[in-house]
């Protein structure tokens, strides 16, 4: 493993950013005051499961730990690798949170079930809810679904639950607490969910842990959750399970999508054994409480066709792995969730269900060019033998036998042996981390620039903010200041050379180039934006909830617009090269 690798392992972002300011929880994420700048109310964010930052305010800029030290420290990528490799050294006991305290948890649960019935009961009857119950209609939801799934709305109102709750006896700290208010930075609570349509939230054993609200229109964010509180945790909930674990047990199979619509249309059409993970990507623990309650049977996955979808599923070959379940891959059209192909065809559901795919086909079917690097090292983390060959034998067949599986099972065993006499166990699970962590897209790009200096003249708008890795953001830099590959070294850091002679030495088929390089910038600039997307997403959320002044939401909202904007050119752009490619 590499220095870099290594050192990326044992430091977490928020670890080093808490250093320079105080960081205060925003959902899964973390907020504070730009360090980099004077602010009054903060723009800088810190994305703990990307190990990232983002700072929406003056510096409009963001990176991994590594661009945030050299900025922070004015110091340069080497000089930051040693700063933190000697902090790395040093082993931080993790803190232990004991579990929060049953009855203070049946507390909480008893407040969200007044507050579902509160919800419910508004949406059954209020005049006020007349717009929630047209727009129910509209999208076909049933009465009896609504009752099944307790769906209620909220009043345009700062304090109405609020009002209704402290009638009922409970403290405004315990609300707050369950997460159904929400403080102000004056110390005065409100209600979090004004004005939407209320998705209950429970456990298989059907205590209501928290809420998803959605707005009646097309206005942003378009959902609020509840917060990480001690009934809620986002991460092992899954949305529908109360009602779809019976059907789970009964077929020995769980079908998981993203959304809470997706779950509903789904069991409105009969399709019961069905599951949300609310937008995030699959946890192991999600995964292991399907197993258990499915009798070790089938699991499918049914995300979105896009590139939001990539890191659920690499992470899911790694639970396969870990948890020894096969999880299979439903292929949705592109720009369709579960809830459209249901409502249009229930029929094409269960065919793309039946159609599940597993995890290598799959990855293939997504992206070939990249399939082999993603999975071999993965493969070679699998312990049953029988079921690793069977997966080279694979991977050989789908590239069209561009890969003898001879050599696919030459470059496993040098994993292989790496793992068995030089790692010991724990670096070659950091191996596959880092596989995980590392893009191979940047990096694949990165060769195709090193191996083929020509491309310097085709300008296609490749960017170094692109690049989230910093080592691959120096390469980039290096490769845009320096016209050969022999002077390319005297730009980096030593400790990047052999990062260096890994890409320069990747194997990557040398016909048609340019259309690859093409491709790869599009791709990189997508997941780019989407990526700052999503981040805008949940600056957005934040400062709706803690009650943002109408100017800073509006200048958010426009920074979103433009994102938006530019994603729409990615994909005009993708359409018009495929059709181009297909002629
Ligand atoms: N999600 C969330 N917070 C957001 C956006 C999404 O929690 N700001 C979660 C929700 O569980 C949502 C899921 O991610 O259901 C999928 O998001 P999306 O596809 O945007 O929503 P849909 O479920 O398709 O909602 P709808 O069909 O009502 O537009
Ligand atoms: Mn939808």
């Amino acid at each position: 493993m590499s220095v870099i690798d290594e050192i990326k392992q044992k430091t977490d972002i928020v670890d080093i950013v808490s250093q320079y300011t105080s960081l205060k929880k925003a959902g899964r994420n973390l907020t504070a005051l730009c360090p980099f700048h004077s602010e009054k109310r903060p723009s800088f964010f810190v994305y703990p499961e990307q190990q990232s930052w983002h700072c929406f305010g003056a510096c409009n800029s963001g990176g991994d730990v590594f661009s945030f030290v050299m900025k922070k420290q004015g110091i340069d990528f080497g000089e930051t690798l040693r700063l933190l490799g000697q902090r790395a050294g040093v082993t931080i006991p993790s803190r232990f949170e004991p579990d929060a305290r049953k009855d203070e948890r049946e507390r909480l649960y008893q407040a969200n079930e007044t507050a579902a019935q509160y919800f419910h009961n508004l949406l059954l009857n209020s005049p006020a809810a007349e717009k929630a119950r047209n727009y129910l209609a509209s999208r076909s939801i049933s009465a009896k679904t609504v009752s099944d799934f307790q769906l209620g709305f909220s009043l345009n109102s700062w304090e109405a639950l609020k009002q209704y709750l402290l009638e009922r006896g409970y403290a405004e700290s315990e609300l707050l607490e369950a997460g159904l208010l929400v403080e102000t930075e004056d110390g005065k609570t409100h209600d979090r969910f004004r004005h939407r349509l209320i998705f209950p939230i429970n456990d298989s054993r059907s205590h209501t842990t928290g809420f998803g609200a959605r707005v009646l229109d097309d206005s942003l964010p378009k959902y609020l959750n509840s917060p990480q509180t001690p009934a809620f945790d986002k991460s092992s909930s899954l949305y529908g399970i109360n009602l779809a674990a019976p059907a789970i047990r009964q077929q020995n199979q769980a079908v998981i999508v993203e959304g809470y619509t997706d779950v509903i249309t789904a069991h409105q059409n009969g399709f019961t054994n069905v599951v949300a993970t609310m937008g995030t990507a699959v946890t192991e623990k999600q995964l292991t409480f399907l197993k258990k309650l499915s009798n070790a049977g089938k699991i499918a996955l049914a995300l979105d066709a896009d590139a939001a979808g990539e890191e659920a599923t690499l992470r899911s070959i790694n639970y396969e792995n870990s948890l020894d379940i096969e999880v299979k891959f439903v292929i949705l059209p592109k720009g369709k969730d579960p809830d459209d192909v249901i409502r249009e065809d229930s029929q094409t559901w269960q065919a793309m269900v039946d159609g599940a795919l597993p995890v290598v086909d799959y990855t293939f079917t997504r992206d070939e060019s990249l399939a082999i690097d993603r999975l071999l090292p993965i493969i070679a983390m699998i312990k049953d033998d029988l079921r690793r060959d069977r997966y080279l034998t694979k991977l050989a067949e789908l590239s069209g036998h561009a890969y003898k599986k001879l050599e696919l099972e030459s470059t496993l065993q040098g994993y292989l042996t790496r793992q068995k006499v030089k790692e010991p166990k724990s670096a070659a699970v950091a191996r596959v981390v880092h596989s995980l962590h590392s893009s191979p897209l940047e990096e694949y790009c990165l060769a195709l620039l090193l191996q083929h200096l020509q491309l310097k003249n085709k300008n296609e708008g490749l960017l170094a903010e692109y690049f989230e890795n910093s080592e691959n953001r120096e390469v980039f830099t290096a490769w845009q200041q320096t016209d050969d590959l022999s002077s390319l070294k005297a730009w980096l850091d030593t400790t990047i050379w052999e990062h260096l002679d890994a890409l320069i030495n990747k194997k990557i088929p040398s016909n048609r180039i340019e259309q690859k390089y093409a491709n790869c910038v599009l791709r990189l600039r997508e997941k780019f934006l989407r990526a700052l997307e999503t981040k805008k997403g949940a600056a957005l959320t934040l400062e709706a909830e803690t009650g943002g002044t109408v100017a800073e939401m509006a200048k958010l909202k426009e920074q979103g617009i433009e994102v938006s904007t530019q994603l729409r050119e990615v994909f005009t752009q993708k359409a018009s090269r495929d059709w181009e490619q297909r002629r």
